[in-house]
Parts: C-alpha cells; structure tokens; sequence
C-alpha cells in the first residue's frame, strides 16, 4: 500500500496521478540539503551499488554531433524507495559557443509502488554535487591521510570537487588548481579561498600540479581522442588519480600500466568504449567503487600503487538523491504542482 496518495506539499496537494511536483534549480537550492548529506546519500547509493541492490542499465544516447551525447539514465535502488530517470545532456562546446553550461538535464522520480511520476526537477544541482561527492569519497577510501590534492578543470565540477574535499578529505594540507582557462582558477580561488579548512594554490603548470599532490582529480572536458595531457613519466608511485572526464586528460599509458583500474560502473565504461572512447583499449578494470565503498573490493593495497578510479556518474546516485530533494521538497512544502 502507497502510505498515502495526497501529499501536502505547499501551492496545491500533490496527488498520486493526477499531479506532479515541479522543482526549480531555485526550489532545490531553497531546501538547504548540506555536502554533508549528498554525501551521506551518495555512499548509501555506492555502497547499495557495490552490493549489487539495484537496477541500472548502461546508459542509452543519442548524438546529434560527434562530440556530443544525451543520456537516459534510469535507476532503481530498493533499499532507498528510490527510482526515477536523469535525461542529461553533455555539449563541451556549449561554455564557449553560447555561455551555457556543459551539463543540462531534467530528473523525473517516481513513486516505487504506483510506478507514477511525483516530480520533476532540474538536475543540474544534483549532477553538480553527486559527482564530486563520489569523487572525494573513493578518494577519502582509496588514499585516507592524503596532504596534498591537485585539480585539473575550474569550472562547476572543479569547485565542488574542491569543496567537497574539504568536507570528506580531512587531513588536506594544500590543494593545486589548474585550468588552461587561467581566470577559472583565479576565480576559483578567489571564491574559495577563505572559507576552505587547506591552503589552495593556482598550479603552474599539468606537470607541477602532478608532481605537487598524492591525489589527483580531473573534471575538463569528455572527448574522444584522449587529449594526454598529463604525461605517463610525471606519474609516480603510490599515486591516486580520480578522473571523472573519462580518458580525456590523462596519457593512456598511465591507465593501462597502473595497479588497479577502477571504475564506479564496468557496464558504463564498457559502453564509452564501445562508443569510440578508449581508442587505445579500456584498461582491465579489477573493481568497481562501490564494491570498494562497501568492502566487498579491496581498493589500495600497499602505498605504493597507482590506482585509476574513473568514475563517469550513475543514475542510482541521481535517483537516490533525487529521492532526499523529493522528500524533502513535500516535507518543506517547496514547489509547484503541475497537472499532469
Ligand atoms: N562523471 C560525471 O558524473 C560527470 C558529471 C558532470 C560533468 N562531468 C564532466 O566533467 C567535466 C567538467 O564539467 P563542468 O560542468 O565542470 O564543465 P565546465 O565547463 O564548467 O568546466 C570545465 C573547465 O575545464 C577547463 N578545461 C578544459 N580543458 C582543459 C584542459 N585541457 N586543462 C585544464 N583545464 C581545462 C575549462 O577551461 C573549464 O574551466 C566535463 O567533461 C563533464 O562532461 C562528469
């Protein structure tokens, strides 16, 4: 049984079927949810992930231009009442070409039981705060007293990666910033500077950055034809690299030699190679991050290892975080209904 079939949720009551919520980027941001609680929503989907206690298929597209790609991405996480589907779009050229971001997208959540939309919501926010939250948290696991991070890519992700890591990578002494776009870094820091717990440095140079941090992460653009440019010889030992651009920005040879290639879905990445990403082969992948989360995987062994961990977003994160903005959208009584 449904536990209820109206729920009071502000302008009008949302009833099961007959109307829908609607969620602005506005109404989301209304609602206050912390990086303390994405991120505690986050691990619960990851750890439900690497339980194999969901429902995802790999992410259908469709590709108006060679460099572009519109994703469905459905997902069902049982221990989280959550279900729903993200439509996001990803056009590199967009920042450039029409001062709109790289990633747009709606989610729709459903009610488990009646299988009927409850709401509709814009899902940038929730990809601009699911994904670096990911990242910092296989960060936090794979390489916990971590002192020194770098990031390539200022931009939406790069400063939430950046402040994410604050709140999941406590023992952060300094953080690089890189961006060939120099004023996103300088703004980035800008912004930031006062209110982050590690000192944040603008990196000189790809090479500087790599040989400065013992955690690396990139959030640029995804293409193709990997741009390499990190090169293989500035990596060294017993470094983590947390990609979540795929292959672009590092040199291929790093991903096939490092001791262990993790990915947060084989399916996904299977599906980017067969896309035409990874020309030079996708590197053996030996776990997935939510196996790592959830200790099913044994993530570093040794401080020694090179660990890859490319993580390219899954809808179970989406859902059950949209699953928390809706609930706590009807608790608050933000939004609007729409008739449906
Ligand atoms: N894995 C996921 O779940 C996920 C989710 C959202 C976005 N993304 C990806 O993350 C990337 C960044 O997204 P965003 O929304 O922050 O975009 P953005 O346009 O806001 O920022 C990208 C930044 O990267 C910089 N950049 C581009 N090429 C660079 C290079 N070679 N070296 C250094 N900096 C470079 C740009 O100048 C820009 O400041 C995109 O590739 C996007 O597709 C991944």
């Amino acid at each position: 049984m449904t536990t209820a079939t109206t729920l009071d949720s502000g302008a009008a009551n949302l009833q099961l079927g007959t109307n829908v919520l609607y969620l602005s980027k506005k109404d989301v941001l209304d609602l206050g949810i912390t990086r303390a609680e994405i991120l505690d929503h986050t691990r619960d989907a990851l750890i439900e992930h690497g339980r194999h206690r969901y429902e995802m298929p790999a992410k259908i597209g469709v590709h108006p231009y060679p460099e572009v790609f519109y994703h469905a991405m459905p997902a069902y996480v049982p221990g989280k009442n959550a279900v729903g589907c993200k439509w996001i779009e990803c056009y590199p050229q967009n920042p450039a070409k029409f001062s709109l971001p790289q990633t747009t997208g709606l989610m729709v959540i459903n009610d488990v039981e009646s299988g009927v939309p409850v709401a509709i919501m814009d899902s940038t926010w929730v990809t601009a705060m699911r994904t670096p939250a990911v990242t910092v948290l296989a960060a936090a696991k794979l390489h916990p007293a971590a002192e020194t991070f770098g990031m390539f890519g200022c931009g939406v992700q790069g400063k939430e990666h950046v402040r994410y890591a604050a709140e999941a990578m406590p023992s952060l002494k300094t953080v690089y910033v890189y961006d060939t776009h120099e004023a996103a870094a300088e703004a980035l820091i800008a912004e930031l500077r006062d209110e982050m717990p590690f000192t944040l440095v603008r990196g000189k140079s790809p090479e500087d950055v790599v040989k400065s941090s013992e955690v690396l992460g990139s959030a640029t653009v995804i293409l193709k034809e990997p741009l390499a440019v990190v090169k293989d010889e500035w990596i060294s030992a017993g470094q983590t690299i947390l990609p979540c651009d795929l292959n672009t920005f590092w040199d291929p040879r790093t991903t096939q030699r490092a001791d262990k290639y993790i990915v947060d879905s084989i399916d996904e990445h299977e599906l980017f190679a067969e896309m035409g990403y990874f020309p030079d082969g996708l590197p053996t992948i030996v776990a997935e991050t939510g196996e790592v989360l959830a200790d099913v995987a044994v993530g570093r062994e040794n401080s020694d290892q090179i660990i890859v961990n490319s993580n390219i977003g899954m809808a179970v994160c989406d859902v059950v975080v949209g699953r928390a903005i809706f609930d706590r959208a009807v608790e608050r009584k933000i939004g609007s209904t729409l008739t449906l």
